[in-house]
């Protein structure tokens, strides 16, 4: 069967982001400096990771990249199963095709068949309606449902939608979901004006989706025939980082997705506020280069990382790693001043 125009978008998408994957990420974890304890009076046995974030046993998870393609359908059984084996969290691919095309449900569904009893995200674009909502859950069996919001990407692909208006489909979809509802950005960033108006219909869960890592201004420009003005926005949108700034105060539960690269970005993510972490492109990296045996050893010795960099830190959990002392680099002060946000203090 020949893979209609979709299809080929979800291979190109995972081509790219893999042709343009950087070792070194520009997230803005370069700019947060932990302290270092000299006395940390911690053992790694006293150190728990737990997020206290639904049932999850680690407070990262695998976030959204794929499905919709015969080879990404491939990509998400491993993913299934490596998520499986690590009792990682992990998050479909835009599941609008499978709702479209019913015939492409079954690349998808390995993040469940493979994954029977592990904490699954559903995803689709905020512009849905709670009937296909239910329905990608529904597909998946999912936990959770990821809405993804994305103005940026939309703008650059030049088949993108030209219609931005997402609060009363989100409204709408959180007040019938059964399921918890993150809303999520992928690789813009997040603002506090933004997490107020979300605040204010109802939603709980956002994932600030920072600039630094998977870039899709540069992915659409790349299927792009020429180059047009959109290379422009290549670098558009607040960190990673400076996302986590932006929602210090907020009462919702925060994920910290974008350009997260090691496990030490992941405590920096986690001192300034997230209750967890998504890595996509690094897994879909390790994934591609050495196959899915190593990406799975990777992400075991990222997890096997976090409670020997709480111990030296001298934090038994992560309460206790939220009090820790953080320095900022003098363009996230000037950053926080210019949007008059707070310094990050202990809880
Ligand atoms: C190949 C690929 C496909 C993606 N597709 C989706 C998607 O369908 N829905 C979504 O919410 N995010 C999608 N993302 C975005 C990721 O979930 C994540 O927000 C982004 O890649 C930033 O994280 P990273 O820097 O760790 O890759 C995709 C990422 C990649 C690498």
């Amino acid at each position: 069967m020949p893979e209609s125009q979709q299809s080929h978008r979800k291979d190109e998408h995972v081509f790219l982001a893999e042709k343009y994957f950087r070792a070194t990420a520009d997230a803005g974890f370069e700019q947060v400096r932990l302290v270092h304890n000299p006395l940390p009076e911690t053992a790694v046995s006293d150190v728990s990771v737990t997020p206290h974030l639904f049932d999850w046993q680690w407070p990262f998870l695998i976030n959204a990249m794929t499905g919709g393609s015969q080879q990404t359908g491939v990509l998400n059984a491993q993913l299934g199963r490596i998520a499986h084996a690590l009792h990682l969290p992990i998050a479909s691919g835009s599941q609008s095709v499978a709702l479209r095309e019913p015939a492409l449900a079954k690349t998808f569904t390995p993040l469940r068949s493979e994954n029977p009893d592990g904490f699954v995200l559903a995803n689709l674009g905020a512009s849905a309606t709670w009937q296909q909502a239910q329905a990608a859950v529904a597909m998946l069996d999912a936990n959770a449902l990821e809405l993804h919001i994305n103005a940026i990407q939309e703008a650059v692909m030049p088949e993108g939608d030209r219609d931005f208006h997402w609060l009363d489909a989100i409204a709408d979809i959180v007040a019938h979901s059964h399921v918890p509802v993150i809303v999520k950005e992928v690789g813009n960033g997040m603002t506090h004006e933004a997490l107020t108006q979300l605040t204010a219909i109802g939603v709980q869960y956002v994932d600030v989706g920072g600039r630094g890592g998977t870039n899709f201004a540069q992915i659409e420009n790349a299927r792009r025939s020429a180059p047009g003005p959109w290379t422009a926005l290549a670098d558009f949108g607040q960190s990673t980082v400076e996302s986590l700034l932006e929602v210090q105060a907020s009462p919702l539960t925060v994920i910290a997705t974008g350009g997260v690269r090691s496990p030490l970005d992941i405590v920096k993510a986690l001192r300034l506020g997230a209750s967890a972490v998504g890595i996509s492109g690094q897994v879909l990296h390790w994934v591609i280069q050495d196959g899915e045996a190593a990406a799975q050893a990777q992400l075991a010795s990222w997890q096997a990382t976090l409670p020997v960099l709480l111990a030296a830190l001298g934090a038994a959990d992560l309460a206790a790693l939220r009090q820790l002392p953080v320095v900022l680099a003098p363009e996230l002060r000037n950053y926080v001043a210019q949007r008059q946000l707070t310094l990050p203090s202990p809880d």
